[in-house]
């Protein structure tokens, strides 16, 4: 049985391609690797992703939230873990009582980690995030060194790692970025002088890994490269990298229209002769947007969505394909014959990026694991 007849639309993970675009990463940086698993893996689907990218080398994992963590430590998967996000201190415990290491930024987060910790009977064990210029989460550089020292002197509380995030590190300006990394590493130095030196210290994202090598950090973080994905159009993956994910549909039913129908919601589109109209099984509430114009593979030809995108389906004008049938593979991200259509096509046209396509695929699609 294949997909195609199981399932109207899904997603096919190369796990294989996940573990490899690893491995590639941790030759080249020499350095332990943090697969970043948030938001399901990017919407790859965090556990089969997180085994796969410890199979390829990384030691790590990453998280936004708690109930991830929580996910992959249900599925036995024991790897040091980290909450790169928000954790409510009513939650706390559950992270620390499972070896889940957390992310602190403000000295009260370091009390209620002591205190949630010693109900525990467990250490607390914490990364300190600095804002070094992203300005999103993390103490601000100016009082980073003595969030240091206070995690630092904190009974039940171990300053395990000290992080920061940068803004740009994707664009070929990348003096944004060496000021970020300038700045943090002064950090490290004056709290070397203080004889503060976490063991994890980690800054760089995919684009950082790609393009930079320090041997202050001895920890890579990166994301959407071991998925295949370019961190952007300025920062393109090498050719070793390989894109994990595909989407697929069926083609639910063809049918010959004649000219002055209108199709879907609104009658947007209007057939202008005999015009082949396929419907497929995927709409909006699976991720694919409302956005115009979309195209779509079926046939080894590209084909335009034509109205609008549904709840659960959409229409396709199928003129140019020979003898399209019910039952045929359409491919929203992918490849066909010789055509391919790429998470990054995808997110041009709709206005946005690769991260965001795949992320907005949406739990109801199958993930098929190979
Ligand atoms: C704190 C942090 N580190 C690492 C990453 C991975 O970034 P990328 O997917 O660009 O490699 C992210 C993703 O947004 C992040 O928020």
């Amino acid at each position: 049985m294949t997909e195609r007849n199981l399932y109207a639309t899904w997603v096919e993970i190369d796990l294989q391609a996940l573990s490899s675009n690893v491995r590639w990463i941790a030759q080249t940086t020499q350095k332990s690797v943090m697969a970043i698993v948030k938001a399901n893996a990017y919407g790859h689907g965090s556990v089969q992703a997180a085994r796969a990218a410890l199979k390829g080398g990384a030691t790590w994992l990453g998280v936004a939230r708690l109930e991830e963590a929580l996910d992959l430590r249900a599925a036995d998967i024991q790897a040091p873990l980290l909450i790169m996000g928000y954790v409510p201190v009513a939650r706390m415990a559950d992270a620390i009582r499972q070896q889940i290491s957390l992310t602190v930024w403000e000295s009260a987060q370091v009390q209620a980690a002591a205190s949630q910790a010693s109900l525990t009977g467990d250490h607390a064990r914490v990364h300190l995030k600095v804002d070094t210029g992203m300005s999103r989460l993390g103490v601000q550089i100016e009082h980073a060194a003595t969030m240091a020292q206070i995690i630092s002197s904190t009974p039940g509380v171990i300053l395990e790692g000290i992080f920061t995030h940068f803004a740009r590190a994707d664009e070929h300006e990348q003096q944004p970025t060496d000021q970020q990394e300038k700045q943090f590493f002064a950090l490290l130095d004056s709290l070397h002088s203080q004889s503060i030196q976490p063991a994890w210290i980690h800054a760089y994202n995919s684009a950082a890994s790609l393009w930079r090598s320090s041997n202050r950090v001895n920890l890579v973080r990166p994301g959407i490269s071991i998925y295949g994905l370019h961190p952007s159009n300025e920062c393109l993956l090498p050719p070793a990298f390989r894109p994990v994910l595909s989407w697929k549909a069926v083609l639910s039913q063809v049918k010959t229209l004649p000219p002055g129908r209108g199709v879907s919601y609104g009658h947007e589109y209007i057939t202008h002769a005999n015009e082949l109209i396929g419907t497929i099984p995927v709409g909006y509430a699976d991720g694919l947007r409302r956005n115009k114009p979309n195209e779509v593979l079926v046939g080894g030809k590209r084909v335009p969505i034509v109205a609008r995108v549904c709840m659960d389906q959409v229409m396709v004008q199928l003129d140019a394909v020979q003898n399209a049938h019910a039952g045929d593979e359409v491919v929203i991200i992918g490849s066909q014959g010789d055509q391919s259509i790429t998470a990054e096509e995808v997110g041009a046209r709709w206005g946005t990026i690769n991260y965001d396509v795949v992320c907005g695929i949406s739990a109801r699609v199958v993930r098929v694991y190979r």
